[in-house]
């Protein structure tokens, strides 16, 4: 592995969970790998979790740190060939270039828009990384893509599963604010690759990209996906046809309790209580966010891993 943008850069998912999994039980066994190297991590939006997770998986492995929150930096210019007598001070050409002398690799988050879906869809910040830093490069959520969540993902669904194939359903969820499809999407497409009985269940209209959900079963009857489901994953996302708006806020979409069952609960996280999820879910054993959250340090740890001795 080079570069982590997406999901399809990991070759064999079941190997990177499996790695991941040793390196959770044993996270301090590589931390020669990463002396004298040092993870850069740019910062377009905020973060909990990605950020924490991704500096404490570095460590783990004897990285150094740094962080620089891009609205603190000179406004970066991304479009080829423009005339810079506007905002911007600073072109992606030199930055990603001056980056990289000071980095081993480069992570970085910069959220879409939402207002236009060619120009959220072209990935231009991630895009612009990777074809003008001289070193490999970590998406830390982009437009489309959440790549270190899905295998986070992944990892908590492996280690709880109690069937060879566990019924796994995604549950669009209301939330007042305009969301990115990210999170669902790299979910989506994590589904696609493990040994799972997948469903999304959403309003109509609710439907992601169709290039990303392709084969999968979408069930508009959220009562008859959630049957028998053993994984809930719940998450908003605003409308992707009437791209970035919010066309319904339907608060019979919430997950309670009783549309549970005996399933597990999971989420990204951050999360909206009593909007998205009601208390009762999420302070239930059922509820394993803590513990996904846990395992963003592992997923992070063995795509640095992954990176780190290919170089
Ligand atoms: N789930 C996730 O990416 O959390 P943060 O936005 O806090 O990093």
């Amino acid at each position: 592995m080079n570069n982590y943008t997406s999901i399809h850069d990991i070759l064999d998912p079941l190997a990177m969970i499996k790695d991941a999994i040793a390196l959770k039980n044993e996270p301090f066994k590589l931390e020669a790998l990463g002396r004298h190297k040092t993870l850069v991590m740019l910062f377009l939006n905020s973060s909990l979790r990605t950020r924490l997770s991704t500096e404490k998986a570095a460590k783990n492995l004897g990285m150094d740190v740094m962080i620089l929150n891009l609205d603190n930096a000179w406004n970066l210019e991304f479009e080829d060939g423009s005339i810079m007598n506007m905002g911007t001070s600073e072109h992606i050409q030199e930055a990603a270039k001056v980056i990289s002398q000071y980095a081993d690799i480069i992570a970085i988050r910069a959220f879409p828009g939402l207002v236009d879906k060619t120009k959220d869809e072209s990935e231009i910040v991630i895009n612009s990384f990777t074809k003008y830093a001289n070193v490999p490069v970590i998406n830390m959520e982009s437009s489309t893509a959440h790549p270190l969540q899905a295998l986070t993902d992944a990892i908590t669904i492996t280690e709880l599963a109690k069937k060879k194939t566990p019924k796994v359903v995604l549950s669009w969820a209301p939330h007042p604010k305009a969301l990115p499809q990210a999170v669902a999407n790299s979910f989506v497409e994590m589904m696609q690759r493990l040994n799972v009985d997948f469903q999304i269940t959403h309003p109509e209209g609710y439907e992601l990209n169709p290039g990303i959900t392709k084969d999968c079963t979408i069930n508009y009857n959220q009562e008859d996906a959630l049957r028998n489901a053993d994984f809930v994953y719940v998450k908003n996302w605003s409308n992707y046809k009437d791209y970035g708006k919010v066309l319904s806020k339907d608060p019979n979409w919430m997950m309670t309790k009783n549309k549970l069952g005996n399933a597990r609960f999971m989420h990204c996280l951050p999360v909206r209580r009593n909007v998205v999820v009601e208390d009762s879910v999420l302070d239930s054993p059922q509820s394993v966010v803590i513990e996904q959250a846990n395992n963003r340090t592992y997923a992070a740890q063995v795509v640095l891993k992954t990176i780190l001795e290919n170089q």
